[in-house]
C-alpha cells in the first residue's frame, strides 16, 4: 500500500438513478439495484484500498449522483477548485463536498456563477504533472479554464468533446504512469486529437476501440503500475500489459446505468506538482458584435451554435432587442475558444452569417502578395457567395466579382484599390490576397419575418416534397419566370441528360421558344440525346414514345455525335435542316447562347463540347453574369459548379429526383434557393402548363 496516495469515495447508500442528465441514464430510471450496486462499489473500495488510502464522505439523501466523487472538485496541493454543475439535479451535491474539502484543510476556490465545471470529472492532470488536460463541450464551460490555471496554477490544455456518450474527460481519456495516455480518439474533436498527438508521442498513446469505450474502459484509476476499471477485452489488456500495466477488472455495470464507473467513483486527492510548472493557457476570446433580425431571423442561434460546434464557448454580455418587427436587435457576444486557429476558424464562420462586427479590432485587412502565379498566400481568406466587404486604409471596399470559393486579390488601379473575388489559378504575380479574417465583413440584407416565410418553400425546411408541395414550387417558379421575362430579366439553365430521357424536351424547348430561358449550359450528354431525340426519336437507344429499348438503339447516341461532326457544329446541323426541333434547336433559333462543357467521359464528343475545362468555366461564368434565376435540372455536377460561381441574390431552384442533391445544391444558407424533389419532365411539364395558363387570356386578372 501507497500511503502517499489518497482518494475520497462516497458509499452508494443513496445511490439511484432518479433523473436523466446523460444518454447512459435514459431508460434506466430506478432500474438500478440498490444491493448490487454496494457489492460492486466495496470491490472497487476493497482494491483501491490495497494500493491507496480511502477517504470516504458521508452520502447525502436526495443527492444520488454523489457517489460519483470525481465530480466534487479538483484537487492540486492544497488547492482545490469546487465543481460547479452544469446541471440544476447535482447543484445540491455541491455544499456538501465543500464542507468535506474545507474539513480537510484544503483551500476551497469557487467559480463564478453559471460558470459550470465539473471537477476532476474533466479535468485531468498529466501523470507526472506536467500539465492539466481539461474537458469542455457538454458539462464544463471552456471560460472555466483560466481559473484553473491561476489558482492551481499550471498550464491547461483544453479539450473539447464531441461524443454525448462521452460527456466528461474521464469517460474517454486516462492518463496513465510514466506518460502513457490511455483514449478514445472519436470523443474529441479535430483540433483537440492534433493538440494530444503534439503532446503524447505516438508510442505513448494507447487508442482504445469503440466496444472498450462504452464498457468505460478509460474510466480507469490508475495507481503506479495498476489500472483498475469496470472491463476491458483481451486485445486492450495485452496491449496494456506490454507497456507494464497490470489490469484489474472490477464489475461497476450498476454504476454505468448512470454514466460512471471506476474512475467516476473516486477523486484523487494527493496529486503529484511538478517544480517548474506554471499558469498558463492558450484560450483567446474576443468580443463580437452581432446585428440584424436576430431573434426573428433566427441569427443569433446560428451564431451562437456556430461558436459551439466550431470548440469556442460564449457568454451573451449585451442583447438589445429590437422592440417593432421592423427594428433590428444588436447583441455583443463574448467568444472564447482553446487557441488562436479555432478562433480564427470561427471568426470566419461569422463573418460569412454577415451581421457581425468586430469592434475592438476595426483594423484593416491584412494583405500578402502572390509570389507563384496561381498560388495565393497561406492563410488566405476563402469567398462565399454573400457580398464581402474588405478594410482598407481604414476604409471598406466592396469586391467585385463575388463567387464561392475564391481568394480577393487587391490591385492598385488609377481609380484607386480595387478588390475582386478570384480563383485560384488566376493570381497573378504582385497582386496582393486577403489572408486571416480581420479587416473582413459579408453584407446581408437583412433577413425579415416575411423573407424566412418564403424559406419555408425551400426544400431544407420542409424535407421531402409532397406532391402538393410541387405544385406550389412549380406555382411560384412560373409567377417568376413570367415577372422576369417580362421586365427583360436572364432566366439561365444547367441541365442534365435525364432532362431528355424522362421526356422533358418538348417542354424545354417551349420555354426556349417562348423567351423564359437566356442561357443553357450542360455537358456533351444533354445536347446529344436531345438531338438523338429530335432527329431519332430515341433517348440513348430507348423509344421515347413507347418507353422501350429499340434494336440496335444502342448505336444511335453515336451515329448522331458523328452526324453532328460532319456538320461542323449544332448551328450548322440546324442550317442545313438535319436538326429541326428540340432543345439545341430551339437555342439555336432563338440565339440562346449555350455551353457544353466536356468530362472524362464523352464520347466524340460533340464539336461543341468544351473539352478545356478552364475555357468551359470561363464559358459558363460569363453566360451566368447578370442572371436572375437559375434553374439547375438533373445535373449536379454542372449545378455545383455554376452554384460556386454565383453570387447570393440569385434565386436558385433545383429539381433532382434524388434528394441527397437537392439538400446539397439548395444548402447556401440562403432564402434564394428553392429545392424540390421529383422527376424533372414532370415538373417541366407542370411548369409549362401553369405558364400557359397565366398567360391564357382567361387568366387575366385585374
Ligand atoms: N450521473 C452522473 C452525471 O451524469 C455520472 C457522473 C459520472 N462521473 C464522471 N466523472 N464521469 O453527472
Amino acid at each position: 500500500m501507497t500511503d502517499s496516495i489518497r482518494i475520497l469515495m462516497c458509499p452508494p447508500h443513496h445511490y439511484d438513478v432518479d433523473y436523466v442528465i446523460n444518454p447512459w441514464m435514459e431508460g434506466n430510471i430506478h432500474r438500478s439495484s440498490r444491493d448490487r450496486a454496494e457489492t460492486q462499489w466495496e470491490g472497487l473500495y476493497k482494491i483501491l484500498k490495497d494500493h491507496a488510502t480511502v477517504d470516504l464522505v458521508e452520502p447525502e439523501k436526495g443527492w444520488p449522483d454523489m457517489v460519483f466523487t470525481a465530480n466534487a472538485g479538483l484537487v492540486l496541493g492544497n488547492n482545490v477548485v469546487l465543481s460547479r454543475f452544469y446541471h440544476s439535479e447535482r447543484q445540491g451535491e455541491e455544499p456538501h463536498f465543500k464542507r468535506w474539502f474545507e474539513n480537510n484543510g484544503f483551500t476551497v476556490h469557487e467559480l463564478p456563477k453559471d460558470l459550470p465545471f465539473e471537477g476532476a470529472g474533466d479535468a485531468l492532470l498529466d501523470r507526472q504533472g506536467r500539465w492539466l488536460w481539461a474537458g469542455y463541450g457538454f458539462r464544463s464551460e471552456l471560460d472555466s479554464h483560466p481559473y484553473l490555471a491561476k489558482w492551481l496554477d499550471i498550464e491547461v490544455l483544453s479539450l473539447q468533446l464531441v461524443d454525448d456518450r462521452f460527456y466528461h474527460l474521464d469517460t474517454c481519456f486516462c492518463p496513465l504512469t510514466n506518460g502513457y495516455l490511455l483514449y478514445y480518439p472519436p470523443a474529441f474533436d479535430f483540433y483537440s486529437n492534433r493538440l494530444i498527438e503534439m503532446r503524447v508521442p505516438a508510442e505513448k498513446r494507447i487508442a482504445i476501440e469503440e466496444p472498450d469505450a462504452v464498457n468505460f474502459a478509460c474510466n480507469a484509476v490508475n495507481v503506479d503500475d495498476v489500472v483498475v476499471m469496470n472491463q476491458a477485452s483481451d486485445n486492450l489488456k495485452a496491449r496494456l500489459g506490454d507497456v507494464g500495466f497490470r489490469v484489474i477488472e472490477t464489475p461497476l455495470n450498476e454504476f454505468l446505468k448512470a454514466g460512471g464507473a471506476a474512475k467516476c467513483l473516486t477523486l484523487r486527492t494527493t496529486e503529484p506538482i511538478a517544480r517548474d510548472v506554471r499558469a498558463v493557457d492558450s484560450i483567446v476570446s474576443k468580443t463580437i458584435t452581432l446585428q440584424g433580425h436576430l431573434l426573428d431571423a433566427g441569427i443569433i442561434n446560428r451564431a451562437l451554435d456556430l461558436v459551439v460546434e466550431g470548440g469556442g464557448s460564449f457568454q451573451v454580455r449585451n442583447f438589445n432587442l429590437g422592440e417593432q418587427r421592423q427594428s433590428t436587435s444588436s447583441a455583443e457576444v463574448h467568444v472564447s475558444a482553446p487557441s488562436n486557429a479555432v478562433m480564427e476558424e470561427i471568426v470566419a464562420q461569422l463573418i460569412d452569417l454577415g451581421a457581425v462586427s468586430l469592434p475592438e479590432d476595426e483594423r484593416d485587412a491584412q494583405l500578402e502578395p502572390v509570389l507563384q502565379a496561381g498560388v495565393a498566400p497561406d492563410d488566405f481568406y476563402v469567398t462565399t457567395i454573400y457580398p464581402t466587404e474588405i478594410r482598407i486604409n481604414g476604409q471598406w471596399v466592396r469586391v467585385q466579382k463575388q463567387r464561392m470559393d475564391g481568394a480577393i486579390a487587391v490591385r492598385e488601379t488609377e481609380n484607386g484599390l480595387v478588390a475582386q473575388c478570384k480563383i485560384l489559378r488566376d493570381l497573378e504575380v504582385g497582386e496582393k490576397v486577403v489572408v486571416n479574417v480581420t479587416g473582413i465583413r459579408t453584407v446581408r440584407k437583412p433577413e425579415s419575418r416575411e423573407q424566412r416565410g418564403s424559406q419555408e418553400f425551400s426544400f431544407m425546411s420542409a424535407g421531402v416534397s409532397s406532391e402538393r408541395r410541387v405544385e406550389l414550387v412549380v406555382e411560384q417558379v412560373a409567377w417568376e419566370l413570367r415577372r422576369i421575362r417580362d421586365r427583360g430579366g436572364k432566366v439561365v439553365v444547367t441541365a442534365g441528360p435525364v432532362v431528355i430521357h424522362t421526356g422533358g424536351a418538348e417542354h424545354l424547348s417551349w420555354l426556349i421558344r417562348e423567351g423564359y430561358i437566356q442561357g443553357l449550359l450542360g455537358g456533351n450528354a444533354i445536347a446529344v440525346h436531345d438531338i438523338e431525340q429530335s432527329t431519332l426519336g430515341t433517348s440513348l437507344g430507348v423509344d421515347m414514345k413507347r418507353g422501350v429499348a429499340v434494336r440496335g438503339g444502342h448505336r444511335h447516341h453515336l451515329n448522331v455525335i458523328n452526324t453532328i461532326r460532319r456538320h461542323g457544329s449544332i448551328a450548322n446541323a440546324v442550317e442545313q435542316g438535319m436538326i429541326t426541333n428540340g432543345v439545341m434547336y430551339e437555342c439555336v433559333k432563338h440565339n440562346v447562347p449555350f455551353v457544353l462543357a466536356g468530362s472524362i467521359r464523352d464520347d466524340g464528343p460533340l464539336p461543341d463540347t468544351e473539352m478545356d475545362l478552364i475555357k468551359a468555366q470561363a464559358q459558363y461564368a460569363h453566360v451566368i453574369e447578370g442572371s436572375d434565376m437559375i434553374l439547375m435540372l438533373s445535373t449536379m455536377l454542372h449545378s455545383i459548379g455554376v452554384g460556386n460561381m454565383t453570387p447570393s441574390g440569385v434565386k436558385m431552384v433545383c429539381v433532382d429526383i434524388n434528394p441527397a442533391v437537392v439538400t446539397k445544391l439548395s444548402d447556401r444558407g440562403s432564402v434564394e434557393s428553392t429545392g424540390v424533389v421529383t422527376d424533372v419532365g414532370l415538373f417541366l411539364s407542370l411548369l409549362v402548363k401553369q405558364l400557359e395558363r397565366l398567360t391564357s387570356p382567361l387568366a387575366v386578372k385585374g
